[in-house]
């Protein structure tokens, strides 16, 4: 998912929408060609409907007012992860795309920090998430909002390449500057 962006003129206001179950039939078909379009590995619809269908809450859109086109567009879900124990609340981004035409003026920046926000709403202690190691504008873009690097994940996708996983942890930011509403910004 490194494809090259080309910077348009924004539309002067964009709108950010939440999904929900009755809005399926108007924008999955648009989620799926957003996100297929910088996939190594394309998804079928079980995958898109897997996260939609139980944190469509956790799923903000970004569309141009005037040709109610998608834009950009976050795909999450948050767990209980037993492994840790205690076990904690476990947000996942799941998928993140912004179209080509509209890279670099800040839409992925604010698609994901609402998805983090309806995250820590939800008393999400962390969120992670998996980008490949080449994937530098998605690595800048996440290290900028305070995700760290956990672990380095080898070959793991099915073209070879090696992915990072990142951690935001929200508790021990809550911890050191006191106020959950207030991680990196
Ligand atoms: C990765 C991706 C989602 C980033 O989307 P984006 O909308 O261009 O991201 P942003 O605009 O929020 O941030 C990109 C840069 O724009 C800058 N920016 C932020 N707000 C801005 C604004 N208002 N005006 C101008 N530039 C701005 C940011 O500082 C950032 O620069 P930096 O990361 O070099 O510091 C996009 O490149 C993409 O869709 N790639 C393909 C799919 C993909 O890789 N997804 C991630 C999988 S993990």
């Amino acid at each position: 998912m490194t494809e090259e962006a080309k910077s348009t003129e924004l539309p002067s206001e964009l709108r950010y929408i939440q999904y929900e179950h009755a809005l399926e039939k108007q924008y999955l078909p648009s989620i799926r060609a957003l996100i297929s379009k910088d996939l190594s590995e394309p998804y079928s619809i079980y995958v898109y409907r897997y996260f939609l269908y139980q944190w469509g809450d956790l799923c903000y859109m970004a569309l141009d007012p005037k040709t109610n086109t998608m834009i950009g567009v976050v795909v999450c879900k948050l767990e209980t992860h037993q492994s840790h124990s205690p076990p904690t609340l476990r947000g996942y981004i799941a998928m993140l795309a912004v179209s080509s035409t509209h890279r670099n003026h800040g839409i992925a920046t604010t698609l994901v920090r609402k998805a983090i926000d309806a995250m820590i709403a939800r008393n999400a202690d962390e969120v992670v998430l998996e980008t490949e190691e080449t994937n530098i504008p998605a690595m800048k873009l996440y290290e900028r909002l305070g995700f760290l690097r956990s672990k380095k994940l080898h070959r793991y996708y099915l073209n070879g390449n090696s992915a990072y996983r990142l951690v935001l942890h929200l508790k021990r930011t809550q911890d050191m500057v006191g106020d959950v509403g207030s991680w990196v910004r």
